[in-house]
């Protein structure tokens, strides 16, 4: 028997599905800079606007997609803070979708057993938004199949800066001392607080960076980046992230021989 020619592009895998997954390997927290929706529109003649009504879809599905498949946490990054430089009439535009995305979802949260968490300044939200954003995230207090994180005016160095601030208060006022603190202490301030680290971050749209997202919990992040635009990220485009991810070896710092050659998260 002859063995199988090696393939070329090991990324590029034809109809992946959900039995390529290992099931017993998920990452249990996965992260998504969801990028891409102006040129998606742009290459179609739209407008951005489009591009982002279509991203909303691709939310929706993304987020079934990761409760079937009995994901922890996901984390979708919906809006930085360096987005607050677009356009007025973008700005208004994304908030317009993004309120009526929370109002069309929350039943369907409820049905699924998702809980939403915001990471973010939502302080910083139009008042309507933050409405609404509230309610569901009171109304799902409760559920626990799935952490479902929006990023929303989220930008790390401004968590990172509130984090510190509030360490420093902490230690103004006494409670502790500056030379006390700890990892874990930083981590209990972030927005993220007792949440896992992601253990794979996606980046839709071709980018090789990080846009000021997750600078602490991504340390040892797997980061998988697809050219593919965010409208068009899609089931099989999920998994073959998630099957990637499973071929990798997390070596945390040691060698590869102290290493289980597949641990999904620590
Ligand atoms: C991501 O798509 C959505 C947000 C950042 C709000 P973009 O709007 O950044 O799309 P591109 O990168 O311009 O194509
Ligand atoms: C990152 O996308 C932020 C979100 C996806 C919300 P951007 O389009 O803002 O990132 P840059 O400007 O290309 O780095
Ligand atoms: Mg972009």
């Amino acid at each position: 028997m002859t063995s199988p020619a090696p393939r070329l592009f090991p990324q590029i895998s034809i109809m992946p599905d959900a039995s390529s997954l290992d099931i017993a390997n998920l990452p249990r927290h996965i992260a998504i800079i969801m990028d891409g929706n102006g040129r998606w529109a742009r290459e179609r003649g739209l407008p951005r606007v489009m591009g982002h009504k279509a991203g909303a879809r691709t939310v929706q599905e993304t987020v079934r997609t990761a409760r079937e498949l009995g994901i922890g946490a996901l984390t979708l990054y919906a809006f930085s803070t360096e987005n607050w430089q677009r356009p007025p009439q973008e700005v208004k535009t994304l908030m317009g979708l993004l309120k009526t995305y929370l109002q069309s979802e929350l039943e369907k949260l409820l049905q699924q057993d998702i809980r939403l968490c915001c990471l973010g300044e939502m302080a910083k939200l139009p008042r309507d938004v933050r409405q609404v954003l509230g309610e569901v995230i009171d109304k799902t207090a409760g559920a626990q199949g799935m952490t479902l994180n929006l990023a929303l005016s989220y930008g790390s160095r401004d968590e990172l800066v509130r984090a510190m601030q509030r360490l420093a208060s902490k230690c103004a006022a006494g409670e502790f001392d500056a030379s006390a603190i700890t990892e874990e202490m930083v981590s209990r301030q972030l927005d993220t607080a007792g949440q896992p680290d992601p253990d794979l971050i996606i980046r839709t749209g071709g980018e090789y960076r990080l846009s000021n997202f997750l600078l602490w919990q991504a340390s040892y992040a797997e980061i998988y980046v697809t050219e593919t635009m965010w409208p068009d990220f899609s089931r099989e485009v999920f998994y073959e992230a998630i099957r990637n991810f499973q071929q990798r070896q997390r070596r945390f710092g040691r060698t590869g021989e102290q290493t289980p050659a597949r641990l999904a998260t620590t």
